[in-house]
């Protein structure tokens, strides 16, 4: 009796702790930019070690290209001191990640129990919400347990369901839709009960460190490159492709309807991109002028409403090599026509905490190029 008592309490005290939010006092993100070879061996070393001192928000790529990393209080003067003896171009993003963190959580126009997209929503809200879309449109809307994170995929979706918009309407109709607004759920339920920082999978796979790179853990060109072996890199791949549950069960959903299918779009944060495959060649495939161009009209129809500037190009070429996206795996596996990632807004200055009275313009704007995917893409075709 005296054992299960224990173990009762090692639980709760487990609990407790994992309870408790990670906070990010006096934390910074400096943007690097690395001008030698050696600088990027030793930004390198720095992200295959564990990231709780240094964490990457964006990886390593090639000289010149710049990387963002949030640097423990205690960290910053080693940072500072290899920024230095590297003769890198370095400034700071962020001066106190916690005080951003803060000011994301805060509810503005919204109460915080009310539905919208003033202000970023729970694993718990959303599905609450997709399951009164299937009452009220219970023709429109099949709900698919799942597995992508972002107030703007609901926004976008809460659209195609009730716009009264014409051309929103036609192509609502004319296609089926498969939503996904969380697509790791577990990583994206801890990033809200505990540490808001969170991206990977909670997968435990080191003693030290939890989860893979559900963006690339996917079987194509699995751990080909830009991507770590080391569980406690934010890049880490994962022990074998498939390996996180969320990515298998939904490469198995994709599987199932895959020869209807005609696009996959998937939506990331940060920096103001919409990219086509590949990641782990620099070569142009398939479709890829049709892909490129189609792309270029939609990111000027984005730009049109706020200015907001997108590039347009291959991961491999307009960020840096990675391999075993999911974009990679359907475009690799299906030749599927149409296949983009959105990394949204912003540039850097906000990056993963970009404040919520950004959410609508973003998903505005959004919305504006997603339309114009389909139309230039129908156009340019001739279907
Ligand atoms: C993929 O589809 C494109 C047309 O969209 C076609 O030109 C290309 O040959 C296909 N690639 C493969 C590997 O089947
Ligand atoms: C319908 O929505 C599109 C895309 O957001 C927009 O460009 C267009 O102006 C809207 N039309 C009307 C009549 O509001
Ligand atoms: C379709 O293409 C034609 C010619 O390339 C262009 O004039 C027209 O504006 C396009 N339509 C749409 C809906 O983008």
């Amino acid at each position: 009796m005296r054992l299960h008592a224990a173990v009762a309490l090692a639980h709760l005290l487990f609990v407790a702790v994992l309870c408790e939010k990670v906070r990010y006092d006096d934390y910074k993100v400096y943007k690097v930019t690395p001008q030698s070879a050696e600088a990027i061996i030793t930004l390198k070393g720095l992200e295959n070690a564990a990231a709780t001192s240094y964490n990457f928000w964006s990886p390593v790529g090639s000289i010149g290209v710049p990387v963002d990393i949030m640097v423990s209080p205690d960290h910053e003067a080693q940072l500072l001191g290899m920024v230095e003896a590297l003769g890198m171009d370095s400034r700071v993003m962020m001066d106190n990640v916690q005080r951003y963190i803060d000011e994301e959580s805060r509810p503005r126009v919204a109460r915080e129990d009310e539905w919208g997209w003033e202000r970023y929503q729970t694993l718990e809200e959303i599905n609450v919400w997709l399951r009164t879309l299937t009452i009220i449109y219970p023709q429109t809307v099949t709900l698919i347990e799942g597995g992508i994170t972002s107030a703007v995929v609901t926004y976008i979706l809460n659209e195609l369901v009730t716009s009264q918009n014409a051309t929103i309407r036609a192509l609502a109709e004319s296609h089926d839709w498969y939503v996904f607004p969380v697509f790791n759920p577990d990583g994206f339920e801890y990033s809200h009960t505990t540490d808001r920082m969170w991206r990977k999978t909670r997968v435990p796979h080191s003693i030290l460190c939890f989860g893979a790179d559900p963006n690339r853990n996917w079987d194509f060109q699995w751990s080909v490159a830009g991507t770590s072996f080391s569980p406690c890199t934010e890049i880490y791949h994962g022990p074998q492709p498939f390996s996180e549950p969320s990515c298998r069960s939904m490469a198995q959903f994709i599987t199932g309807v895959a020869d209807q299918l005609v696009a996959y779009l998937s939506f990331h944060s940060f920096s103001q991109m919409m990219l086509i495959p590949y990641g782990h060649t620099s070569e142009h495939l398939d479709n890829y002028d049709l892909i490129y161009e189609v792309g270029r009209r939609s990111a000027e129809a984005l730009a049109s409403r706020y200015g907001t500037q997108y590039r347009v190009g291959t991961v491999y070429e307009v960020i840096y090599p990675a391999s075993g996206s999911s974009c990679d795996w359907v475009k690799g596996t299906f030749n599927t026509s149409i296949v983009y990632t959105y990394e949204l807004r912003d540039l850097g200055e906000y990056g993963f905490l970009l404040p919520p009275e950004q959410i609508i313009p973003t998903a505005l704007e959004t919305l504006d190029s997603f339309i114009t995917i389909f139309e230039e893409y129908y156009n340019l075709t001739g279907q």
